[in-house]
């Protein structure tokens, strides 16, 4: 039977706070194959029954199954709405059939004027406050004499806070409202509490922290950054079963009081003292006549805007594997696994007692205990035992990065038993799985997908231990399409760019690290002196990560919004190009590459030419956007941009004879990896970076610019053994040099740990940076053979390539699309040239399965394969496939 297994809305199963109508997305399932929508009919009720619906677009004749609105449809403010659908299909053995109802998905509606919540801060701090971070509690007691029909609760801080409805707390949000670019946007929660209110008395409770609003932020440690007082705005709507309605605002008539949290920072951790616990706070029964007068305060922000979805969230809970003491006689429990989460502690101790914690990464060269590589970040948590009764403790207002915890203190023995880690990110759900028969490569996919998890803590981050966790742009955009074949990325990342947008340069230059912390401070500091924004391939996030937005979900609304921020980044290019040689202030170059000199961050390759080569680039998808866009006119002018930046580039970078004038790894991947180099030349700089290669032994000396592209630059020139041969390379440097070396994340240097067992210097050594792990788009697209196809994107038609190699016997990979599930199997079958491919194409889609390097059909499944060179290619309708081949190897 043909089903619709999942609707979306706006790319998720839920959605909260819009007020523009939203675009719907489903999921056909069946068994069927070339399944084609013929007609949908979408219904939105205000109950879910549906019984009688809202609105009811009755059958539309349409073959459209992603990004559809209804016309005239925009939630009201505070409705919860659940919306359906159904689809006629026609598909091969079954016909015209008509699948039922869907189940359903809910929007609620935000607020309309949502600047309203500007007017209702208050805090619980005082002046004494306004340079600490200490955790404070605001609460309110509430009489309801009515019935309720619906309750909504619309809150935010300038902070962050939890809220709790009769010692309840309302979500599994953590961090919110998570970081936006302040000074210019707050985003606000929305919450329905309808099931948890009731004519009586309830209490309104929140924790308030500090952290991004007013903590330590960013390696210059300053603190106040936007604000001065960790402050709340709450507006709740309460509609009772008579139809009459009552709000209840934030204001001076609430209560405020210090909470346990006597310090919680980004970097620090948290100081909790649990003697200051007041029980029943957040509860109807507990007397506040104790505490003082909330006080009202400004909002430093311009706007509020609303959170429409991905809040962090807590994920999964591990536990430790391992207790132990170090030759130091350190006591250390091992999780496993480096992450980004908040440790859980249970003990039983006596009152006064403190117990002192270390969150750490790695373990030095003889085991012990290494925080150096956390710079300024201490990491540490400090809990004092209020009395002799067992306690369990979760920090609150901060998180860390660490794999270890170091116990410096502990009443008794600390065990396994005494600790958790509970694993917070934004909620993105995970669309993507790659395995193969290589472990070595399928614990490189499990190290990049927990970078990724680690690092989207509500900002794409390039860490999340040290004294940094900033949304630095060029990390964000280097690892953007690796992470978008793993997670859904749609809101966390338009999130972002919209925060990317509002906090660039008015001559639309792009600031290095967003949200811009940087830019308030020219102290005396070598980054800030040389300018902080626009640096090549970290400022280009402003173009890349739309473009693989709109592949990834084929949806032309994220350009639409970015159109100008995009255009303002080719602009300033433009503006400040000599001679269409672009080169700005300070570059970061090919950033940690190994060809560095000795002692620099900065690799060989001359920033005029990294400059150029993104210029052309990002001006080319420039040129597609546009056009995709309907804007021919600029389109033509911006071709004609691009086609002179072109002809600079190989002018300036090409010798007569053929060679580049840079002669490193990066310079030849750039050229070969964005079509830069002349026709006539391309043999040449193919044979050049092969010669580069053999120079350091088949290895990559490649910093964040060369590295993510230099399998592609190979396998898209003939040299796809090469390629996995680099991949492959499991001794320093290389991908799985790290993994033999037991790395459970992505590291942030080649050489973070040596093969001698000692440190890269601890002022810059993360093991938890994911821009390496860009090598995961390889993965699914070359090795799995998994790739968009620009043309119709968003999966709805794919091309299924794979190239197989690297002595793998079989690869699997699938990603869940906007239409379903496209899924890719290949095996060889033993000792032999005979391929198995199983491919699957997503109902209402399509897609061209070529098979390269020589093949020859053995079974085409049904499917018509045609010869082209030594390429075999047939069209697929959705369904299943098996195909087998020889290849000529
Ligand atoms: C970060 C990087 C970032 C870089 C800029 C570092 O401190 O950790 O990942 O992109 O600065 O070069």
């Amino acid at each position: 039977m043909t089903t619709i297994s999942k609707l979306q809305i706006n790319y998720l199963d839920r959605i909260v706070g819009i007020t523009e109508g939203p675009q719907f997305s489903w999921v056909i399932d069946t068994p069927f194959r070339n399944c084609q929508q013929k007609q949908y009919q979408i219904q939105i009720a205000d109950e879910p029954s549906f019984a009688s619906p809202l609105f009811d677009t009755g059958l539309v004749e349409s073959s459209n199954s992603a990004q559809i609105r209804i016309p005239g449809f925009t939630p009201d403010e505070g409705i919860l709405y659940w919306a359906r659908v159904k689809a006629v299909t026609e598909a091969d053995g079954q016909g015209i059939s008509t699948t039922p109802f869907s189940g359903s998905a809910t929007i609620l509606g935000g607020l309309k004027d949502p600047d309203s919540l500007k007017e209702h801060f208050i805090t619980a701090e005082t002046e004494e406050d306004i340079k600490l971070s200490k955790g404070t509690y605001l609460r309110k007691a509430i009489s309801l004499k009515k019935e309720v029909k619906s309750a909504v609760i619309f809150s935010t801080a300038q902070g962050v806070y939890q809220l709790h409805l009769d010692g309840k707390k309302v979500s599994c949000d953590e961090l919110a409202p998570g970081w936006t670019s302040y000074d210019h946007r707050l985003l606000y929660q929305s919450y329905d509490v309808t099931n948890m209110l009731s004519p009586g008395e309830h209490v309104l409770g929140v924790h308030l922290g500090s952290l991004w609003y007013k903590g330590t932020i960013s390696f210059l440690m300053i603190h106040n950054f936007y604000g001065d007082y960790a402050s709340l705005s709450l507006r709740m709507d309460v509609t009772y079963t008579d139809g009459s309605k009552e709000t209840f605002y934030t204001d001076e008539s609430w209560k405020g009081s210090y909470s346990p949290v006597l310090n919680s920072q980004l970097y620090d951790g948290e100081a909790y003292d649990a003697s200051l616990e007041q029980e029943g706070w957040d509860n109807p029964e507990f007397n506040d006549d104790a505490w003082r007068t909330a006080k009202a305060v400004p909002c430093t922000s311009e706007h509020i805007e609303a959170q429409e979805g991905s809040p962090v969230a807590l994920q999964e809970i591990m536990a430790p594997t391992l207790a132990f003491y170090t030759p130091k006689g350190e006591r250390v429990i091992d999780f496993g696994q480096n992450m980004s989460a908040l440790p859980e502690i249970r003990g039983q101790g006596k009152a006064g007692e403190t117990i002192v914690l270390r969150c750490f990464e790695v373990l030095d060269k003889d085991g012990n205990v290494y925080t150096d590589n956390l710079r300024r970040a201490e990491q540490r948590i400090t809990y004092t035992i209020k009395d002799d009764k067992p306690f369990v403790y979760r920090p609150h207002f901060t998180f860390f990065g660490f794999r270890f915890i170091h116990v410096e203190s502990f009443p008794g023995r600390a065990d396994l038993d005494n600790f958790k880690a509970y694993v917070i990110h934004s909620d993105m759900p995970q669309t993507g799985s790659f395995a193969c028969s290589n472990p070595d490569l399928n614990q490189l996919q499990h190290n990049i997908l927990w970078g990724l998890k680690s690092n989207f803590v509500d900002v794409p981050t390039d860490c999340p231990q040290r004294d940094e966790r900033l949304g630095w742009t060029g990390d964000a955009q280097i690892f953007c399409q690796t992470a978008s074949y793993n997670v859904n990325t749609y809101t966390f990342f338009k999130k972002w760019l919209k925060d990317l947008a509002l906090d660039q340069t008015q001559e639309g230059g792009v600031p290095h690290v967003v949200p811009d912390v940087l830019y308030k401070y020219p102290f005396d500091n070598w980054l800030l002196n040389q300018g902080t924004h626009s640096a090549t391939a970290w400022a280009d996030a402003a173009i890349i990560n739309p473009w693989v937005l709109y592949l990834t979900f084929g949806d032309t609304a994220i350009l639409e919004t970015q159109y100008e921020s995009m255009k303002g980044w080719i602009d300033f290019m433009k503006t400040h190009a000599k001679n269409n040689i672009w080169n700005y202030k300070l570059q970061f170059g090919d950033w940690v590459a190994l060809d560095a000199e000795e002692g620099s961050y900065f690799g060989a390759t001359p920033n005029d030419l990294t400059c150029t080569a993104y210029y052309a680039y990002s001006t080319s998808l420039f040129v597609k956007i546009a056009r995709i866009l309907g804007k021919e006119a600029v389109a033509k002018e911006y071709e004609a941009l691009y086609n002179n930046i072109v002809k600079t580039f190989q002018e300036t970078f090409f010798n007569p004879d053929g060679t580049m004038t840079a002669q490193t790894q990066t310079a030849h991947i750039l050229a070969l990896h964005f079509n830069l180099a002349p026709k006539q030349f391309i043999a040449k700089t193919v044979e050049n970076l092969k010669q580069l290669l053999a120079e350091h032994d088949g290895h990559l000396v490649t910093g964040f610019v060369g590295t993510p592209y230099f399998c592609h630059a190979l396998s898209s020139n003939g040299c796809l053994d090469e390629a996995y041969a680099l991949l492959l390379k499991d001794d320093f440097p290389s991908w799985l040099y790290q993994v033999k070396k037991g790395a459970t994340t992505i590291w942030e240097h080649w050489d973070g740990i040596k093969p001698d067992g000692s440190m890269w210097s601890p002022d810059m050594n993360s093991f938890n940076h994911y821009a390496y792990g860009a090598i995961g788009e390889w993965l699914y697209r070359v090795v799995a053979g998994l790739n968009i196809d620009e043309n119709e994107p968003g999966y709805k038609h794919t091309v299924i390539a794979p190239r197989i190699g690297g002595n793998l016997t079989w690869v699997e990979a699938a990603y869940q699309s906007v239409y379903g599930e496209v899924g890719i199997r290949w095996e060889r079958e033993s000792k032999s040239n005979v391929i198995t491919l199983q491919a699957t194409v997503p109902a209402n889609t399509t897609a061209t399965i070529r098979l390269l390097d020589g093949a020859s059909l053995v079974d085409g499944d049904a499917l018509t394969f045609a010869q082209r060179d030594d390429i075999l290619e047939a069209e697929a309708g959705s369904g299943m496939y098996t195909i087998r081949y020889t290849l000529n190897s």
